[in-house]
């Protein structure tokens, strides 16, 4: 299989040039009053509101810090996602609009006031102000942009109707509201992270949870390849998903993974942050200091992309035929997961005490959610009262909001259970695997997913996720194993990339050399 253009050049924008965090990984017991597991913005930012607020707090990161779904976003921190406040209305009330603008305006507010402080510390985000948009170009959707600057303004967001923007083509009309924030996400999580640090917070590297054990009045936060642990009356789980099935978030939401590139252009970036309301969806924002762009879109559900690097291409091509782009300097990809009735899951993981919370179900907007997310979680740890806490609520089932969805995604579950099994009867010989190619495949007649790399060595493990049993399938952009299931992703050796999956697929030795 020849290699697709801009295979080597896989890194997120903001990862690329940026210097890796080294905090230590943990050695010996520790004991606090809070232990956050997963070092992204909604767990960094938490552990900063705590330790402020007086508690011992340490955080355990699974690999390194920020270098999750934070980096790979497109960095809008903003409170108009897409066309949600007429949806929220009709699905629940128009006091439930109301609350999710505040909490993102709130949320806004307090990562610009953070982005702040450590910018004058040395951490600087390239934090800047930009109003935000959501477009179409199809007059017979035009309506539905009325109905979401009606909606959002009664949501008490400054939104406007507009039928011009800076973009180099026409559009029918926008939503835009102004004054919203973008930065540079990578950067902001190592200001996050050393803020904690001056302040006192624990943190810990390279230091995977595998459970969260209870011990009459604490927590045992327990790794899954050492025999120590962490110690706490509380525990926060701000992993993408939580890795505790107990919550059963695994089954009321759905993994969706998007594709980005930042491009160079022969021009100027518009300075404001665009997202089309049409499909497919396309979100654009310029780089700090205007020196191009980044373009997000293409989602799919994850493991169920037969051809990923697709994605890639037709991306290109769109950004290509819609700015005059010099060159195109980063390609990556990134996961989050969708709540079923659209509105993210905050607070005590359901089947728990009080003292295990959890945020989840960001819906691609974790900028300002997760920052609002952290508020409501220093609150909980509190035990004070939160306004925005019900509407957020992770114990909640909405029937009414979420059943179809939930059946809808659950009936896919269970098809991709059967339907992946029967597929892979038949499935070809381990000699018909080319160097570069990965796939389920026949080795002495057992079915292994195997990965034939450049040299022609072959890489073959049990194709059984680990999380649940569903077939892995091959992601041939990222040369990794991903799960159609719930969105485990496994690199091309079996080691978990991405939970919920807490252990590697089984390897499968003795395959032959060709
Ligand atoms: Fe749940 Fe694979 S992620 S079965």
């Amino acid at each position: 299989m020849a290699a697709h253009p801009g295979d080597e050049q896989r890194r997120s924008v903001w990862l690329a040039d940026a210097p890796r965090t080294q905090f230590p990984t943990l050695e010996q017991h520790h004991t606090v009053d809070v232990a956050v597991v997963g070092g992204g913005i909604t767990g960094l930012t938490t552990a900063l509101l705590l330790q402020r607020a007086g508690s011992r707090v340490a955080v355990l990161e699974a690999g390194r810090i920020g270098c999750g779904v934070t980096g790979g976003s497109t960095a809008k921190v903003t409170s108009l996602h897409n066309l949600i406040y007429a949806r929220l209305e009709r699905q629940f009330d128009r006091q439930a609009a109301r609350t999710y603008a505040e909490a993102n305006q709130i949320g806004l507010a307090q990562a610009a006031a953070l982005a702040e402080e450590f910018a004058a510390a040395g951490d600087d985000c390239a934090f800047e102000r930009a109003s935000a948009f959501t477009y179409t170009c199809q007059p017979d959707r035009l309506d539905a942009i009325h109905q979401e600057v009606e909606a959002a303004r009664r949501a008490g967001l400054p939104a406007r109707f507009v039928d011009r923007t800076e973009l180099p083509w026409e559009v029918s009309g926008a939503v835009e509201v102004e004054d919203q924030g973008q930065f540079d996400p990578y950067r902001y999580c190592l200001g996050l992270a050393n803020a904690c640090a001056r302040d006192g917070v624990a943190i810990f590297e390279n230091a995977r949870v595998h459970d969260v054990e209870q011990e009459v009045e604490e927590r045992v936060c327990r790794l899954h390849d050492r025999d120590v642990a962490v110690r706490a009356r509380h525990v926060v789980v701000a992993t993408l998903l939580p890795f505790l099935d107990r919550g059963g978030f695994f089954a009321r939401t759905y993994p969706s993974r998007s594709y980005g590139i930042a491009a160079t252009l022969d021009g100027p970036a518009p300075a404001g942050m665009y997202i089309s309301a049409d499909a497919p969806t396309r979100s654009v924002r310029r780089l700090p200091e205007g020196r191009g762009i980044v373009v997000v879109g293409e989602e799919h559900k994850v493991g169920q992309d037969p051809d990923t690097r697709q994605r890639y291409a037709d991306l290109e091509a769109w950004t290509r035929s819609h700015f005059p782009v010099r060159s195109i300097d980063y390609r990556w990809s990134a996961q989050d997961y969708m709540a079923a009735d659209g509105i993210p899951y905050i607070g005590r993981m359901p089947g728990e005490t009080f003292q295990v919370l959890t945020a989840t179900g960001f819906n691609k907007w974790g900028l300002s959610t997760a920052t609002a997310a952290a508020l409501i979680l220093r609150d909980a740890v509190q035990n004070r009262e939160h306004p925005w806490a019900s509407l957020f609520d992770a114990t909640r089932v909405d029937l009414l909001a979420s059943a179809r969805k939930l059946i809808e995604e659950n009936a896919n579950v269970a098809k991709r259970f059967i339907g992946d099994r029967l597929r892979s009867l038949a499935s070809p010989d381990l000699d018909e695997l080319q160097p570069g190619e990965g796939g389920i495949v026949v080795d002495h007649g057992n079915r292994v997913a195997a990965y034939r790399d450049e040299a022609g060595n072959v890489h073959a493990c049990s194709p059984v996720c680990t999380h649940m049993g569903c077939f892995v399938q091959w992601n041939a952009a990222e040369r990794s194993w991903d799960c159609p299931c719930h969105g485990s992703r496994f690199d091309y050796r079996g080691e978990v990339l991405q939970g919920p999956a807490l252990h590697p697929l089984e390897r499968k030795g003795h395959a032959p050399e060709r």
